[in-house]
């Protein structure tokens, strides 16, 4: 049988980011920058390097800059143009997404990450399709998490989320995954659970917002059952197509940012500026300042 490649990705951003407020008030946490990039072009950069060719954010009131972000800034270009910045030119061209390849729907409360998916129910149809979560920032620029989760997916079929060990005392902040058989960085996925109480998780291994997931999870979705934090939590859904659908978990190779918490997020934008060549070489000397 041969597999179709996924071709749609759901970025769910609805999320009210608490974490970072005030900010968040009026700047939605996808668009938080890393360097000079905002968070969301990270996971679409990743998404396409996929091949992924249909983009559905799953926005939410007061979210309206992320499409901004994602139209052609016409009086900006005109600007740049008539003063003949280059530069600044081609950073807009090589994020430009052609005209009709984003969807862009409203999640109309924030009743959870499952919640959220589901939202995307009548774009993705009856096909597997990628979930990006855009705060966890998978850098690997050589082998991009979804297109090494992709890859796996060709082979396996089912379902395929990619995964990281973490430290026991963090198992309660994840979807933690109970292993089967393991074959390199492929692990069966046996069970799944959403934020188990501390001491109570059947592995370290943690979803980290990645997931290739078949067409039938929305169906599951629809039943709207409440889960960990009274959301309608994706994990739950995932774990009920265990036992019936082929099921596993790449283990991610390179480093991995939760962008979502303030720590996360200055690390990554300390990591990433390191690798500059413009901004690298004034942060790593304030940075030996810092650490005598
Ligand atoms: P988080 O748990 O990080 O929640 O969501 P949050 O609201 O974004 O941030 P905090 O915890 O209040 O600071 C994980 C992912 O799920 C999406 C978020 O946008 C994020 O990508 N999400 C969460 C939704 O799209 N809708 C929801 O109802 C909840």
């Amino acid at each position: 049988m041969t597999i179709k490649p996924v071709t749609t990705a759901v970025f769910p951003v609805g999320g009210q980011g608490t974490r970072f407020l005030p900010a968040t008030k009026a700047v939605p946490k996808e668009l938080l920058p890393v360097v000079d990039r905002p968070l969301l072009q990270y996971a679409v950069d990743e998404a396409l390097a996929a091949g992924i060719e249909r983009l559905v954010f799953v926005t939410a009131r007061g979210k309206g800059a992320l499409d901004e972000y994602f139209d052609v800034a016409a009086e900006l270009v005109a600007s740049l143009k008539a003063k003949n910045k280059t530069a600044e030119l081609a950073l807009l061209e090589a994020t430009q997404l052609e005209p009709g390849r984003i969807v862009s729907i409203r999640q109309q409360e924030p009743a959870g990450l499952g919640h959220a998916v589901w939202c995307a129910r009548h774009v993705v149809q009856n096909e597997a399709f990628a979930v990006l979560l855009p705060d966890e920032l998978l850098w690997n620029p050589a082998a991009p998490a979804l297109a090494e989760m992709h890859d796996a997916y060709r082979r396996l079929g089912g379902n395929v989320i990619s995964v990281l060990e973490v430290p026991a005392e963090h198992t309660h902040r994840y979807g933690i995954v109970t292993p089967g058989a393991i074959d390199g960085l492929v692990t069966e996925v046996k069970g799944l659970v959403e934020k188990p109480k501390q001491g109570e998780a059947p592995s370290r291994l943690a979803a980290i917002g990645r997931y290739i997931l078949q067409p039938e999870v929305m169906g599951i979705l629809a039943a709207g059952k409440r889960g960990a934090g009274n959301e309608i939590q994706l994990t739950d859904a995932m774990a009920e197509l265990i036992g019936v659908q082929p099921f596993h978990a790449l283990t991610f190779t390179g480093t991995r940012f939760d962008c979502g918490d303030k720590a996360g997020h200055i690390t990554a934008n300390i990591a990433l500026a390191l690798e500059r060549e413009d901004v690298g070489p004034a942060v790593r000397e304030w940075l030996r300042g810092q650490l005598i």
